[in-house]
């Protein structure tokens, strides 16, 4: 079995071993992670937030005091309005009064908001220290702690600035998920399909013949899930660390998911988002005879079975269109969008046309 029992994922770039991502079901091995990484002599700041500190926060503190010089810790307010400069400018003010070096750590304890933030904090911060993921949400775990984008929004423009910033370690403790808001573990499961769409069809198949126990977040196929994601998210940032061409196919779903992520003040999470503009996608793709019909439906009807939102309403779709074009996965003005060839294998085409677009918002617009 492919997905199985696996702890450990290391990350290469140029064949080089950079980080490990550790694969559990609890927080007790983080202090042996942490000694292994050198941090006896360190001091560590946990950056987290209202949503997760109050759960997680005094057992990490407690975990890892006596594996480093000292750990403080910076909580931030839940929420994606709160990824911007303004939060970023709040760390380091703590790190300078708390004179953390450049040989210190920044860990992040939550999900995307935080480990991107906390990330690009890491990632200037004296012209760049150290830092650890922990991600408590599936999204987190499957997409955004792994491959070393970091970045805030400016303005109303999502990761408008950031920097590549390669975690040193990612932990990974899938119990966590058996407590997630169902909205947010549905809002990941939206990133974990696209992986199987894009890249491994055998995943894609594995998880629809294993949707009942998912969806009841049963500890052992979650960590099977999670580590098929992991595998897949692995292979395309070590072959394309910093998207000139490969990484681009994890974007499959974003060209009309961001623009309606956008237009809706991101009222809709952004796994959701993904999941209705893949499936708008997958309706080019059937259009153009690359996919079937039937396989288009199974993942509509597995996208309900993950109680996903199935359509949006009160946009009109030239202004979705219109979004596209501010996206900054633009190149040279032409758009590179994301089509599967097959079930299990993405490519980037730059000749969908405004047409081709209007039609596969027929599929999420009402
Ligand atoms: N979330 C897409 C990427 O990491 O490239």
């Amino acid at each position: 079995m492919k997905y199985a029992n696996e702890n450990r994922l290391i990350v290469h770039l140029n064949n080089e071993p950079i980080y490990d991502i550790v694969l559990t079901e609890s927080f007790e091995g983080l202090s042996q992670e942490l000694l292994a990484l050198g941090c006896e002599n360190k001091k560590l700041c946990i950056v987290s937030d209202s949503n997760v500190a109050p759960i997680y926060l005094e057992e990490i503190k407690s975990l890892i005091s006596g594996c480093c010089r000292q750990v403080t810790a910076y909580v931030i307010p839940a929420g994606e309005e709160n990824k911007n400069l303004d939060t970023v400018r709040g760390v380091y003010e703590h790190l300078i009064q708390n004179k953390y070096d450049r040989k210190d750590y920044l860990i992040a304890l939550g999900g995307g908001v935080v480990g991107d933030l906390c990330g690009f904090t890491a990632a200037t911060y004296l012209r760049g220290i150290g830092f650890i993921q922990i991600p408590t949400t599936l999204l987190s775990q499957v997409d955004s702690s792994i491959g070393g984008k970091t970045g805030v929004d400016f303005d109303s423009y999502k990761n408008m600035v950031g920097a590549f910033h390669m975690p040193k370690l990612v932990y990974t403790n899938v119990s966590v998920l058996k407590t997630l808001p169902f909205e947010q573990f549905s809002n990941g499961m939206g990133e974990v399909i696209k992986h199987g769409l894009i890249r491994d069809k055998e995943y894609y198949e594995w998880i629809l013949n294993n949707k009942e126990k998912i969806i009841v977040r049963d500890p052992e196929i979650c960590r099977k899930l999670v580590y098929g994601s992991n595998l897949i998210k692995r292979e395309v940032v070590e072959i394309d660390p910093t998207e000139q061409n490969e990484r681009a196919t994890l974007n499959f779903g974003h060209t009309l998911g961001h623009a309606v992520e956008k237009l809706m003040n991101l009222s809709i999470l952004h796994g959701h988002c993904v999941a209705l503009g893949a499936l708008a996608a997958l309706r080019i793709c059937k259009n153009r005879g690359l996919v079937s019909a039937e396989q288009v439906e199974c993942y509509r009807k597995t996208m309900e079975f993950f109680k996903m939102p199935m359509n949006v309403s009160g946009l009109e779709k030239h202004e979705v269109i219109a979004a596209t074009k501010n996206d900054k996965k633009m190149e040279a003005g032409v758009i590179k969008f994301i089509l599967l060839d097959e079930i299990g294998h993405a490519y980037i085409d730059k000749t969908v046309s405004e047409e081709e677009m209007e039609q596969a918002l027929s599929a999420i617009m009402v």
